[in-house]
Formats: C-alpha cells, sequence, structure tokens
C-alpha cells in the first residue's frame, strides 16, 4: 500500500500481522484448551488486533471491552492513566486475558494489571499486538507479544496518533515532521 508524507515507511504489512495473530491464536487455542475465559480489550487502540485474534480463538471465550487513555496530541504518555469506561461484567473467579495494543512505558498496563488483580480473578494474562521494551519505565511483560518493534511512534492496524491514521492496514511509522520529532 502507497502512503502519503506523513508515513515514514510501512513497518509491518497486513499480511505479516495476520500471520503472526494466527500463530498467537494457537497458541492461546493450546495453552486455554478446556478452560472458560474472557478477553478484555482496551479500547480504541486494540480493535483492530482483537478482531483478528477473536476469530481464530476456537474455546469457550467471550470479551468485553474498557476504555483507557494516557495520552493527548503527543507521541509519549502523560504517566496518567484515565479510565473513561470499565468492563460491563465482573472478572472475579474468571480467566481474563488482557489484549493491548502496544506495551510502551508499561504505565497503562501495570495500571490495568494493578486494577484487575483486586478484582480476584482466577487467572490474568496479557497478549499485545506490539511491544516496545526499549521504553519501558515500568518493568512489565506481556504474556503473548505479536511483534517486538524498535523506539519508534507507530499508527495503523488500529494505532493512532491524535486519533487518527487507525485506518491504515499496515503498521507504518510516523513521519518525524508530524508531531515534530
Ligand atoms: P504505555 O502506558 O506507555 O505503555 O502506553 C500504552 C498506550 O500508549 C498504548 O495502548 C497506545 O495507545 C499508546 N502508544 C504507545 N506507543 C504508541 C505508538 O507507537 N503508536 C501509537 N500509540 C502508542
Ligand atoms: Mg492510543
Amino acid at each position: 500500500m502507497e502512503y502519503g508524507k506523513e508515513i515514514a515507511k510501512v513497518l509491518i504489512t497486513e499480511a505479516e500481522a495476520r500471520k503472526r495473530i494466527a500463530e498467537l491464536a494457537d497458541q492461546i487455542n493450546r495453552d486455554y484448551e478446556g478452560k472458560e475465559y474472557t478477553v478484555v480489550v482496551t479500547l480504541r487502540g486494540a480493535v483492530m488486533f482483537f478482531a483478528d485474534l477473536f476469530r481464530q480463538l476456537t474455546g469457550n471465550v467471550d470479551c468485553d471491552f474498557i476504555a483507557v487513555s494516557s495520552y493527548g496530541a503527543t507521541t509519549s504518555t502523560t504517566g496518567e492513566v484515565k479510565m473513561s469506561k470499565d468492563l460491563s461484567s465482573p472478572i472475579k473467579g474468571k480467566h481474563i486475558i488482557i489484549v493491548e495494543d502496544i506495551i510502551d512505558t508499561g504505565i497503562t498496563l501495570s495500571y490495568l494489571k494493578k486494577m484487575f488483580s483486586a478484582r480476584e480473578p482466577a487467572s490474568l494474562k496479557v497478549c499485545s499486538f506490539l511491544d516496545k521494551p526499549s521504553r519501558r519505565e515500568v518493568e512489565i511483560e506481556g504474556d503473548y507479544i505479536g511483534f517486538t518493534i524498535p523506539n519508534e511512534f507507530v499508527v495503523g492496524y488500529g494505532l493512532d496518533y491524535d486519533q487518527k491514521l487507525r485506518n491504515l492496514p499496515d503498521v507504518c511509522v510516523l513521519a518525524p515532521e508530524v508531531y515534530g520529532g
């Protein structure tokens, strides 16, 4: 796919993403065989990844959604996480997999893990489409990771810059000119 000048390059093509998501689904299907579990999706960035993953899960699985944000119109976290929508159902005693778009500083994920742990699920794991370990400020890791990426700001496949460019089919590196980098 050809993009305009706001895109520096394509990092992960749609086809590569699909292939990797199938592998993640296989892994989860094996690990959760015979178990009832819930996938908790973080709005809005993880929605495309979730949609591709969820249709390949074969077990007894349902989904719930939570909305959190830590960004304004910048490319790095404010360090403060806000929840604008909580889960619809209690998770006590349930097996939970958090589905995230990206683990960057780790602040959002550690906030979510802490909050969910307090609700006493049977188990709590994390599946993230992308991981940027070089940016970590909080020591935290995902259990299932799609792609480990370098320290570049990416958009597309659900990921946004200032709520835009989520609709790009590939994972792309945002041109630094766009955010004055
Ligand atoms: P963290 O709290 O710093 O780990 O940031 C997690 C959230 O920041 C993710 O769920 C994304 O919404 C956003 N984020 C982090 N890095 C990127 C990026 O490269 N592109 C788009 N959004 C990002
Ligand atoms: Mg975001």
